[in-house]
Parts: structure tokens; C-alpha cells; sequence
């Protein structure tokens, strides 16, 4: 492809940049892999100005030296106010989704804002220096002083420069089933929440979980928010809340302002039931988040063998051409003590749980961490590598998707708002002195 003005790629985009013969940019990234072509990447006033080759200069510039470059890591479900709490005061020993729940009543006495914002900021630290930049997060309304909703109300405006967090009101122990539940729901978004949850399989019967559920879509149409319901998270599998999810999303029409969380019983219905709800949930158009690391550790712990796996149908829903997106759930808090945040591991995990190993299911479990999550978040129009769109974007250690994934790439490069907020140099292994790069 010819160089400098006489590109017509570079031609238009010269508006934004130019600032003489040649274009001057903000900021250049050189020799970068995109879909299999090196390319080019220019920016300007924070947003991507040109992608081709032969850019004009920047007055920054980054070498790619060969490797992919990508949108952002995208986390969709994560928890922030139990985070990074982990062997406070005790150890999960044994791993159970009822000692998490019980470790964390004793951690949450000693609750306080300034213990919230601390760890959520440094978990987002940790993500936004992986190349995480958008992120979605649980936080628990069920207490009567909203203490970790403030907290993390604060934390939405304090890492702004690093990541766009998005808050979702959780109800951990109910709506109905939890004292003032409904109103602590709707004070959480008074103040400013983003998104309305629910746990429909938590309230204390069958009836309040459905009313539940309609209470939440409810309160979205009156505060015209997004809905994330934790659903179904169990492995019963008379546990249909989804269904109640489907049909309130059909009835108001929300469509992809929707997304149900975790749908682990999904993965326990029998096949007559679960072929007939799939036509509901096209249908529906909703969106579908999977926590493939703590799905697989909580899940089938009451099976002795054959043991579940737990999952949602995660295949069969991409399959089905439903958007699927992953998130973390939870890093080092009681229910999953392990973890640092890096969006490429519950991808990686994805691909193994929902034998999902073909060449482009591999790939496509690299979307669920990238783009399907730009949909579930609604964030799609300021989001991917076009020009006019914010210049957030990372570079990965491998040539694709699919060798990022295979080898748990290293996130090089992290740029936000067309400014470089981290890097990192992949790790040097030598063997008797010669290298290995664990590529063929
Ligand atoms: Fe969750």
C-alpha cells in the first residue's frame, strides 16, 4: 500500500490530523497485527484517527514490533465490594458456596467505605494494567446503610482516567426476602447505580423470585436503566427463573438492555425443557454472562460422580447466535480465593469447560472477553478499532486471538484515551541459554 497522502485511507483521515504536509498525530502505533495485516495506528484528540499503513508521524510513538493489537479486556460480572478479602478472617477450606457465604458474613462486620474503595480501586489497578478498561461490577444492597454502594460510587468517578466502571444494584439476599430489599434496591439507584439487579433463586420461595423478577424490570422501566439478574445460579435444576427473565424482557421490550447472570442450572435442565426455553431466549435477545473460573470451583460440589460441570450452555447459546460475554465473579474474596484479574484466564477456562477448542470457537471465547462484552455493558457505539471512536486499545504478545489465548498472552501495551497507561515486557526464557518463545 502506498505511503503518505496519496493513501486514500490516510487521504481522509488527514482532517483530523493534519497539521501541515504531513500529518502530525497525537500518537502513532507502528507495525501492529490486525486481522492479519500490519497496520498502522494514528491518534488525535483521544480517538482513533487513522488505521493504515504509512501513517504520518506522532508525536509519541509506540512500536508494536509485529504484535496484535485489540479493543480492551472487558470484564462483565465482577464483585468489588468482597474483593482482595481473602483469608479474612479465615480461609473458604473447604471451597463451598455456603462457607463463602458464611466467611463473608463475619467480614462484612467490619465493613467500612474507606475498606471498599481501597480494594476495588486496587483490583481495578490490577485490571486496567492488564488491558482492562471497561468494567461491570456487582454491589450488594442489602444492607441497611448502603455503605459499599457509596463506596463504590466514589471509586466510579476516582478511576475514571483508568477505567469506565459500570455499577450494578445486587440484592444478595433478596428483594423480597431481605428487610426494606425492594427500597434499598430503588435508594441504590436514586444514587446513581447504573444497572438494576436481582436473585430471583435466593428469595425464599418459588412465587418471590418471579415477583422479584418483575419487581426489577419494574424499577428499570422506571429509572430507564439496564437489568443484570444473577439467575439461576445453582445447580437445581427446577431452578427457571431465566424463563420470568424472558418473558419481562419480551413484555417490555428491552431486548439487549438485558443480560442474566451466571444461568448455571441452564447447564442441569434436561434437553426437552432446554430446547424449548432457547427459542424463548432468541426470542428475548437478551445477553448471557458465564463465570467459567467460579462456575467450575462452586458448582457440582454436592455431586460425588458423575460430577456437573456447572457451566451454562455457553456453546450452545453462541451457537444459537445469543451474545455471551465472561466474567471474573470473583478474585481473591471467600468464594474463589484465587485470581488477579486478567480477563484472558476466564477465556481461557471457557474454552476448556465448554469444549469449546475448535479453531474459531477458541476465537470466539476471545470475543466473549472483547466485543460480545461491549454489547452486554451497552457500550458498542464508543467501543473497537474504528476511526472516530475513543483510542482505547491494548497490545498482546502473539500474532492473534487464538495464540493470545493458547499462551496466556502478556498485555504489552495499555492506551486509554489515546494515552499510554501501562506496558509490560513479556517474560524471557532461556534454556542453556537459548531462547524459548513456546511458538512455532
Ligand atoms: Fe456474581
Amino acid at each position: 500500500m502506498q505511503a503518505g497522502p496519496q493513501n486514500p485511507k490516510h487521504r481522509i483521515l488527514s482532517n483530523l490530523g493534519q497539521k501541515g504536509k504531513w500529518p502530525i498525530y497525537d500518537l502513532v502505533l507502528r507495525d501492529a497485527r490486525l486481522e492479519g495485516q500490519a497496520v498502522d495506528l494514528a491518534v488525535e484528540g483521544g480517538r482513533i484517527a487513522a488505521i493504515g499503513q504509512g501513517l504520518g508521524q506522532g508525536r509519541e510513538e509506540i512500536d508494536a514490533e509485529g504484535r496484535m493489537v485489540s479493543p480492551p479486556l472487558i470484564e462483565s460480572h465482577v464483585h468489588l465490594d468482597t474483593t482482595l478479602t481473602a483469608g479474612e478472617p479465615k480461609w473458604n477450606e473447604s471451597g463451598t458456596l455456603f462457607e463463602g457465604i458464611a466467611t463473608w458474613a463475619l467480614r462484612k462486620e467490619s465493613l467500612t467505605e474507606a475498606d471498599v474503595v481501597v480494594r476495588a480501586t486496587e483490583l481495578l489497578r490490577w485490571q486496567a494494567a492488564q488491558g482492562v478498561l471497561f468494567v461491570r461490577s456487582h454491589v450488594d444492597t442489602t444492607d441497611p446503610d448502603l455503605t459499599a454502594v457509596k463506596a463504590l460510587l466514589r471509586v466510579r468517578e476516582q478511576v475514571r482516567d483508568l477505567v469506565d466502571l459500570q455499577l450494578v444494584a445486587f440484592p444478595q439476599e433478596g428483594i423480597l426476602s431481605y428487610p426494606k430489599g425492594e427500597e434499598l434496591l430503588e435508594e441504590a439507584l436514586r444514587m446513581g447505580v447504573d444497572v438494576v439487579g436481582g436473585i430471583p433463586h435466593y428469595e425464599l420461595t418459588r412465587d418471590m423470585g418471579a415477583e422479584s423478577v418483575k419487581i426489577a424490570f419494574r424499577l428499570a422501566e422506571k429509572y430507564d436503566r439496564q437489568v443484570d439478574i444473577h439467575c439461576d445460579e445453582t445447580d437445581d435444576p427446577q431452578s427457571r427463573f431465566l424463563e420470568v427473565v424472558a418473558a419481562e424482557t419480551i413484555r417490555s421490550g428491552m431486548g439487549d438492555r438485558v443480560t442474566a447472570s451466571h444461568t448455571t442450572a441452564f447447564g442441569s435442565y434436561d434437553d426437552a425443557y432446554a430446547f424449548k426455553l432457547m427459542g424463548f431466549l432468541r426470542r428475548a435477545g437478551l445477553n448471557f454472562v458465564a463465570n467459567p473460573l467460579v462456575n467450575i470451583t462452586l458448582q457440582g460440589r454436592m455431586d460425588t460422580y458423575p460430577k456437573r460441570r456447572g457451566m451454562t450452555r455457553v456453546k450452545e447459546l453462541w451457537q444459537e447466535g445469543l451474545n455471551v460475554s465472561l466474567g471474573y465473579d470473583d478474585v481473591m474474596d471467600p468464594w474463589y480465593s484465587l485470581g488477579t484479574g486478567n480477563m484472558l484466564q476466564p477465556a481461557h477456562m471457557a474454552v476448556h469447560v465448554a469444549q469449546m477448542t475448535g479453531r474459531q470457537q477458541v476465537v470466539a471465547c476471545y470475543d466473549m472477553v472483547t466485543r460480545n462484552a461491549a454489547r452486554t455493558l451497552g457500550v458498542a457505539d464508543r467501543y473497537g478499532l474504528e476511526v472516530g471512536k475513543p483510542a482505547d486499545f491494548i497490545v498482546l504478545d502473539a500474532p492473534d486471538a487464538w495464540d493470545a489465548l493458547r499462551r496466556l498472552a502478556t498485555v504489552t501495551k495499555v492506551v486509554k484515551g489515546g494515552r499510554l497507561i501501562a506496558a509490560a515486557t513479556p517474560p524471557e526464557v532461556r534454556l542453556k541459554g537459548e531462547r524459548i518463545t513456546f511458538q512455532r
